[in-house]
């Protein structure tokens, strides 16, 4: 056997030196190499992490397996994940302490373990914690497997033993592997405890679900290298305060990215909501000031979602501009266009927009919901009564249109709004039951029409 080659890894960032340095080369953070052997895990480091490897075939000769997924027993869940657990599957869940990533994966694993083999492996807490827990959420339990174990081999050899379908583990960051030297949650010990866990998936067929923790920075501790091994990676999402999660796929080989899963907090574990498109509303009595509702688009349906904005006296020599479930920079842009082409001007005044319910809007059709609260707030006069919004705003000061017009219009006269302001282009031709149209091509006429007398 030919010597082995030793390497060094980062253990911030996982990347690989042949020497030793102070100093990591890719991501510089300092003493951060450690030793790592590649031959000990030799046999690991060489098997492909892709099912079966006996050469090359047509795609018509290839027998799709056409395995049914597994139901998680929550709609909300089996969504995000394309339609259930695909078995052999190796899904990652990351979000910060405390929101809820144990106990949704106990409660998935207490509903699955009622049709497959189950096994949760948790090295975040006692049997006694995860048995109580799941007494508090009223799991069944009756068929699910517990196993309170970090060793990453000591976990696959009962998976094997109980021919397990699903295995579930608590956290990646607690687990290890007796060949690499470094501590658990190191990236080290992460990339290969992941890796080996990817390798039996593919092997057995069964689906593994890996909790992760997050960093400050928000994502899963340990090297980006985990997110390229696994298949799906969700990240589970709130605002602080708030009883509502999102679970957000942000990577899906068996599903559509960006899809999401709503749930509520309660007593009893994670309820999921079944029909959330107005859950980010907030009930004002009289209309206010500062506030327009727009119609996004969260995965593959519509949601109606409040933007609030405050613009005040600036009291310092900077003017502030705070954006939060909303890109910082877009708003420096549509403050530029909402001067330039809508005659509004913020210079010396402090600008805070904030979308309700912790929900984050990456989509641009939220450009207009952005202006109008805006404008309203510098104003100090509300929108119209049962408006809704959505639409992109080019640098011109032209509003351009965004995808799904007509379910979104859908979606809010369902909820009882009255009026929506839209791109000239999504205006359905035969309109909409109990909603006024307004199709605007300009800036200068979604402004008018917002507030019009
Ligand atoms: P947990 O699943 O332990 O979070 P994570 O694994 O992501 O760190 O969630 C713990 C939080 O959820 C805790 O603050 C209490 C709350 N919770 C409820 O509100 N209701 C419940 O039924 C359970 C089990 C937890
Ligand atoms: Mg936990």
């Amino acid at each position: 056997m030919s010597k082995t080659r030793e390497i060094f890894l980062c253990d911030q960032c996982g990347a690989e030196t042949l020497k030793w340095q102070g100093q990591c080369p890719s991501c510089a953070a300092w003493n951060s190499l450690v030793k790592f052997n590649p031959g000990k895990t030799a046999r690991a480091g060489r098997v492909p992490l892709t099912a079966g490897s006996t050469g090359s075939k047509r795609i018509h000769e290839i027998n799709e397996r056409d395995e049914p997924r597994i139901s998680t027993g929550s709609g909300e869940f089996d969504r995000v994940l394309g339609g259930g657990l695909v078995p052999g599957s190796v899904v990652l869940l990351g979000g910060d302490p405390g929101i809820g990533k144990s106990t949704l994966l106990l409660q998935a694993a207490d509903q699955l373990s009622v049709s497959v083999t189950t096994l949760y492996a948790t090295g975040e807490e006692s049997l006694q914690q995860v048995s109580l827990r799941a007494r508090r959420l009223e799991a069944a339990g009756k068929e699910l497997n517990l196993m309170a174990e970090t060793n990453v081999e000591s976990v696959l050899a009962e998976t094997g033993r109980l021919h397990c379908k699903v295995l579930v583990i608590d956290s990646i960051q607690t687990m290890y592997l007796d060949s690499v030297e470094s501590s658990p949650g190191s990236a080290s010990q992460v990339r290969e405890t992941a890796a080996q866990l990817v390798r039996y998936a593919k092997d057995q067929g069964t689906a593994v679900l890996i909790i992760g923790h997050v960093t400050k920075e928000g994502t899963i501790a340990g090297p980006r290298i985990l997110e390229h091994m696994v298949d799906t990676v969700l990240y589970f999402q709130s605002d602080a305060g708030s009883r509502y999660r999102l679970i957000r796929a942000v990577k899906n080989r068996f599903g559509a990215a960006n899809e999401v899963g709503v749930f509520a907090m309660a007593d009893q574990g994670l309820k999921e909501v079944k029909n959330p498109s107005a859950i980010f509303l907030s009930q004002h009595a009289e209309p206010i000031a500062g506030s327009a509702v727009l119609v996004a688009r969260e995965g593959s349906r519509p949601m109606l979602i409040e933007v609030q904005a405050l613009v005040d006296q600036s009291q310092g020599m900077n003017a502030r501009r705070l954006a939060l479930g909303l890109e910082q920079n877009r708003l420096a842009m549509l403050l530029a266009i909402l001067h330039r082409h809508g005659g509004v001007a913020t210079q010396g005044q402090d600008v805070f927009v904030n979308v309700v319910g912790g929900v984050r809007i990456a989509e641009t059709a939220a450009d207009l919901a952005v202006m109008l609260a805006t404008a309203s707030s510098l104003k100090d006069r509300p929108l119209l009564p049962g408006l809704v919004c959505f639409g992109e705003l080019g640098l011109a000061g032209e509003v351009r249109p965004v995808p799904f017009g007509e379910e979104r219009l859908r979606e809010a006269a369902k909820h009882g709004f009255r009026r929506a302001i839209v791109p000239t282009a999504n205006a359905p031709r035969r309109g909409i039951e109990g909603l006024e149209i307004i199709p605007v091509e300009r800036l200068p006429e979604a402004l008018s029409s917002a507030f019009r007398a």
